[in-house]
């Protein structure tokens, strides 16, 4: 069911706003105010350790002597908050690696801190998201 409330904004403020969500496409109000709302929530679920989902997607130089060894040796160590993870040769050097992981949000940054530190990973993002247990 959906309720209805007042909200009371400076006017400068509920300028930018409305600028902002026009340029992110949003068409109206409440769906922004309904995004901004739950994603403070997938934030709250990893700052207090819960349970999330997220994906992590890294690039790397496939010719770094034993990298790809550590890659794979780093996630045999974090099997159990492993869904699914994808490989694609992207060029002569350049392997992507989308790897879906679940469980406790800290095991979840732990290994994402891991396989960024190596070297010869360009770049490692985790993008973090929710079960959706909570979230409605
Ligand atoms: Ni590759």
């Amino acid at each position: 069911m959906l309720k209805r409330f007042t909200i009371s904004l400076d006017e400068k403020l509920l300028e930018t706003f409305d600028a902002v969500i026009k340029q992110q496409k949003y068409e109206n109000r409440s769906e922004a105010i309904r995004d901004l709302i739950r994603s403070s929530f997938v934030e709250e679920e990893w700052q207090a350790d819960k349970d999330v989902i997220g994906v992590i997607s890294m690039v790397y130089d496939h010719h770094q002597p034993n990298l790809q060894e550590k890659v794979t040796e780093i996630q045999h160590d974090y099997h159990h908050q492993i869904v699914s993870a994808t490989h694609i040769h992207m060029d002569h050097h350049n392997c992507l690696e989308v790897v879906i992981v679940k469980g406790k949000a800290g095991s979840v940054n732990e290994l994402a801190d891991r396989l960024r530190s190596q070297r010869g990973v360009r770049n490692c993002k985790l993008a973090m998201s929710t079960t959706g247990r909570d979230l409605h």
